[in-house]
């Protein structure tokens, strides 16, 4: 047998559980991950999502006892979706200063205050239309009237308490009146995470029923990115970052880890987060649910490639599966 060098032995350095862990260039941790929190009216009820099994709708009175069991699991972020009692063309319920999102705020830092909330500032499951900003008779998405919705919106959350306002709606300039209308009452402590970074995707899908969002009429195409395109995420980053935003996100995470490389290589001051989407919980669970492949492993596979890809925070669905196991 031709005997080759051992010089280039990669597999030198696998051979042992010690010696895996000392190359291993990522690694899961229960503080990279924030866990997405929906909430709706009611009392003492906690509503299955049947599209992603093991996730519910909560009332306010439940969040005290969530908030702990998170705390306790390690995980010290959620970011909060409501589901109001009414939805109009304007989405009033949204920036409704007792509205659902300010009491969810306001229980879940009673109950933990070190707890860090993050709040969802957007228009599609208090409108009408679903669509994430003001609609015109013709169903065009007007940009900046939203905008005045969106400062209330981020006013009423950083009142009850909330830490990071979270745009999700793709607007023009979201990022530049949210910074402006927080600044103007005061809340220069409340940071903006911009979901700078947001893809036309299909793997929404089981969020729009959990948060009842679903577009009633066309699609979200002339406000969120074109899949096919990279190089528009940079300018989308850019453009943000300029406008104040402390953080950017860039969702979905699985079918974009080469867009969150692209922006930790070319922008590596930027603060990244990736989420994880409804989508991709779903798909995972169900494939394990037919015991096609193994759920720990596949999620830790996909959460590791996020880290990989350059994310600093991921916004999942899986953190409290996860987080007991890490
Ligand atoms: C609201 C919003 C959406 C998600 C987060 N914020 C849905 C959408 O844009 O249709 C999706 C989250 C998920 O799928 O887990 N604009």
């Amino acid at each position: 047998m031709y005997r080759f060098s051992t010089a280039t032995r990669p597999r030198r350095l696998r051979q042992t559980p010690p010696m895996r862990s000392l190359i291993r260039e990522n690694r899961l941790h229960p503080d990279l991950l924030t866990y997405p929190v929906f909430v709706e009216p009611g009392r003492d009820t906690r509503t299955p999502i049947p599209a992603m099994p093991g996730q519910y709708r909560l009332t306010v009175d439940l969040l005290a006892r969530e908030a702990r069991q998170l705390q306790a699991l390690g995980l010290a972020r959620v970011l909060l979706f409501g589901v109001p009692e009414f939805k109009d063309a304007r989405g009033s319920a949204s920036y409704a200063r007792e509205g659902i999102i300010p009491k969810a705020v306001k229980a879940i830092k009673d109950a933990v205050p070190e707890m860090l909330i993050m709040t969802d500032v957007c228009l599609c499951s208090y409108t009408v239309s679903g669509h994430c900003g003001i609609t015109d008779a013709q169903g065009h998405v007007l940009n900046d009237p939203t905008l005045d919705i969106l400062q209330q919106i981020a006013l009423s959350h950083a009142a009850a308490g909330a830490d990071v306002v979270a745009p999700s709606g793709m607007m023009d300039n979201m990022v530049q009146a949210i910074r402006a209308a927080l600044d103007a009452e005061g809340r220069e402590k409340v940071s903006i995470l911009s979901y700078a970074v947001k893809y036309a995707s299909a793997f929404y899908g089981p969020f729009r029923e959990a948060a009842d969002g679903a577009p009633q009429f066309g699609n979200r195409s002339t406000y969120q990115m074109d899949p096919a395109n990279r190089r528009e995420a940079l300018r989308e980053v850019q453009l943000d970052l300029a406008q104040g935003a402390d953080m950017i996100m860039v969702k979905p995470a699985l079918s974009y880890l080469d867009v969150t490389w692209e922006i930790r290589s070319r922008i590596p001051e930027a603060l990244v987060f990736n989420y994880n989407v409804s989508g991709e919980y779903s798909m995972l669970k169900a494939a394990a649910a037919q015991g096609w492949l193994q759920e720990e492993h596949a999620v830790r596979e996909v959460l590791t490639s996020m880290l990989r890809a350059g994310a600093d925070q991921i916004i999942t669905y899986h953190a409290k599966d996860m987080a007991a196991r890490l």
